[in-house]
């Protein structure tokens, strides 16, 4: 059994700041730091997090007063801002930058009354955050939009004055049928100029299109709370090729692997690659051969911690 690796893999640019950013919060004001929701949606990064001091907490009622708070690559709601605020809380926002591009767009349109169609799985935090940033007295309606059933059956006030936006993660092939169906049922509906799903979810998602097209059995690591582990399961999947998603080795199942002759690895956008090589590892221990590490798109994408957290480093040291 041959074992071919995707790339790109594993952490984006995004996750590897707001990681960065907890690590240094860490250093610089020493343990608790409260983090609102997890930092990422990767089990065994909050486990990491949480023996160095993170307290991971849903709402910000749970952290003390003039605590230390970051919150999640996944963006928040201003209102949520606001409420760390009055509570004298000190914030250090993991959003990644990519998100806060949505949040911006979905606030231009509000301001500019236009009506919203958020495509993006409803209750996702990304999701919960984005339709936060909505608001203010020209604002209209922004409806949430997860898949083509959904897109015909949407009513909208004003089909004249229709923006759409997308959660970054979203799979650029389910959004084109929804897409489809919004510009035939709304022809006045006008996008984002450049793609608001993001580069690490396109890069990823076309390395696994790939990789299943020459393997008999693709594994994703990531956690089931990930959404784009998750997509990158269901593209293989959708390739007719059995597809798994695993938090790490532990979960493997040795009779996944009978009779198969190429297993094709990739892991998500908020996976640390350590855990890749131990289901690596596994499979090699259970007789797999050689490893062949596919050539992809090299990610030169980096993002700037927040400046206070970097002054604040710099009065610490
Ligand atoms: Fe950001 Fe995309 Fe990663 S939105 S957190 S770069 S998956």
């Amino acid at each position: 059994m041959q074992i071919v690796l995707a790339n790109p893999r594993g952490f984006c640019a995004g996750v590897e700041r707001a990681i960065e950013i907890v690590e240094r919060a860490l250093e610089v004001f020493g343990a608790p730091v409260y983090v609102r929701h997890e930092i990422v949606h990767n089990r065994h990064v909050v486990a990491a997090l949480r023996e160095r001091g993170a307290l991971f907490v849903e709402e910000l009622a749970q952290v003390p007063e003039h605590s230390i708070v970051v919150f999640s690559a996944h963006g928040i709601a201003p209102q949520v801002r606001a409420e760390a605020d009055a509570r004298g809380l000190r914030v250090f926002d993991a959003t990644c930058p990519l998100v806060g591009k949505v949040h911006m767009e979905v606030g231009r349109h509000a301001r500019d009354g236009r009506e919203v169609i958020l495509i993006g799985h409803a209750g996702h935090p990304e999701i919960v955050g984005t339709l936060g940033h909505y608001s203010g007295p020209s604002a209209r309606a922004i409806h949430v939009v997860g898949n083509a059933g959904e897109a015909a059956q949407l009513q909208v006030q004003d089909p004249t004055r229709l923006a759409y936006a997308t959660q970054t993660t979203f799979s650029i092939d389910d959004i084109k049928p929804i897409l489809h169906i919004l510009q035939m049922r709304f022809p006045a509906l006008t996008g984002p100029r450049k793609e608001d799903i993001c580069y690490a979810t396109q890069n990823r998602q076309a390395a696994i299109k790939e990789l299943a097209a020459t393997c008999d059995l693709i594994l994703v690591i990531g956690s089931p709370a990930s959404a784009n582990s998750q997509r990158l399961r269901e593209i293989a999947a959708g390739q007719q090729v059995d597809a798994y998603l695993v938090d790490d080795a532990e979960q493997l199942q040795r009779a996944w692997f009978d009779g198969r002759r190429r297993v094709g690895i990739t892991s998500g956008a908020s996976t640390p690659e350590v855990l890749l090589g131990q289901v690596v590892a596994r499979l090699q221990a259970w007789g797999a051969g050689p490893v062949e590490n596919r050539p992809g798109v090299r990610e030169h994408v980096v993002f700037a911690l927040p400046r206070e957290l970097v002054r604040a480093a710099r009065t610490a040291s």
